[in-house]
């Protein structure tokens, strides 16, 4: 089991290793739009555990322009571990 942490509120989710993080991101008030990869709206930043996300996906490659504290929430799944995030 893994956990999502939304640094601004201290929030805290559990969630199944391997799973994406868009559902609980949109729950906590993150804005998704075309949920692809393609629009940047569900940009969020990483303040821990980035090793725990999935690699980029080639659309996050495309958007943020390479590895930085940035994804796009709709592209991410949470490997095990604990990942902090703010939006
Ligand atoms: S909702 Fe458009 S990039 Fe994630």
């Amino acid at each position: 089991m893994a956990k999502l942490v939304f640094e601004g509120t201290g929030e805290e989710k559990d969630v199944e290793d391997g799973a994406p993080i868009a559902t609980l991101c949109e729950e906590a008030g993150v804005p998704f739009a075309c949920t692809e990869g393609i629009c940047g709206t569900c940009v969020i930043e990483v303040k821990e555990g980035m090793d725990n996300l999935n690699e980029m996906t080639q659309e996050e490659l495309d958007f943020i322009g390479g590895p930085c504290s940035e994804r796009l929430a709709c592209q991410c799944r949470i490997k095990s571990g604990l990942v902090k995030i703010q939006f």
